[in-house]
């Protein structure tokens, strides 16, 4: 059984004091009695205060990026080991901000995982295409590429530690959301990718969230379909009340 989760990413939003009182309008407004998995990704520097904040709940705490190496003169950047640190078990890597804007490529996000995955991190894997993709009818080939240029050098075992999220990047932040139809035709076709190279087994234990402009009114009917598991999160993210409604939708 593939577990279904719902995972905020508050991207760089939320101060330390704003931080904090999200969290606890989340603790309050979270839905008890759903059987989901949620997770909150603050900003680095407010994650220390988020994972102790959170520790007597069932809310999980990712990062939403890490620099591949172990250490070194890389001004700036954080490591595995640091997230560890503190308590940090899970990672999003290679969302389309972080593709678009600081160009990180499907090579350098296969470094990434091999570190967050020998660190035991949990890795939220982003991947998506692009509007000019999907006019080009190439939204299946570019998907397909991105999940053997990042994934397909890992062993079946590591699947373990992989949630992959969805996320057409022409929906994210737009308003724009994918129909709950090609979600489902999508993430049916990136199940039957990993499949073809890792087994049935892997295929379907794998959780494949969707992202991209999910609010309260249109997430249930999303996360309705058959191979959608749940859903990564922006925007609707910044608000307790909002994201605790797309979490009772799943
Ligand atoms: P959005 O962002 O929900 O604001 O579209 C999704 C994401 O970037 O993960």
């Amino acid at each position: 059984m593939r577990t279904k989760i719902v995972a905020g990413n508050w991207k760089m939003h939320k101060n330390a004091e704003e931080t904090e009182d999200l969290l606890n309008d989340l603790i309050d407004k979270l839905p008890n009695d759903v059987e989901a998995r949620v997770i909150v990704a603050p900003t680095f520097v407010n994650l220390s205060s988020a994972v102790e904040h959170l520790q007597f709940t069932n809310i999980g705490v990712a990062a939403q990026n890490m620099h591949q190496s172990e250490a070194g003169a890389f001004t700036g950047e954080i490591s595995a080991d640091m997230l560890k640190s503190i308590g940090v078990n899970i990672v999003i890597l290679g969302h389309s901000e972080r593709r678009a804007y600081f160009h990180e490529t499907d090579a350098l996000l296969a470094e990434k995982v091999n570190t967050a995955l020998k660190h035991e991190l949990e890795v939220i894997f982003c991947f998506g295409e692009e509007l000019k993709d999907r006019q080009s009818e190439q939204h299946f080939n570019l998907v397909e590429n991105q999940l053997k240029d990042a994934l397909f050098h890992l062993e079946a075992k590591d699947w373990k530690n992989i949630i992959l999220a969805y996320e057409p990047v022409w929906a994210i932040g737009t308003g724009e959301t994918a129909s709950p139809e090609q979600a489902q035709e999508m993430h049916k076709f990136i199940r039957e990718t990993i499949a073809s190279k890792f087994g049935a087994d892997v295929a379907d234990n794998v959780s494949i969230l969707y992202g991209g402009s999910v609010k309260p009114e249109n997430a249930k009917e999303i996360f309705s379909k058959p191979d959608v598991d749940g859903g990564l999160i922006g925007g609707a993210a910044l608000k307790a009340v909002d994201f605790s409604a797309i979490v009772a939708g799943v």
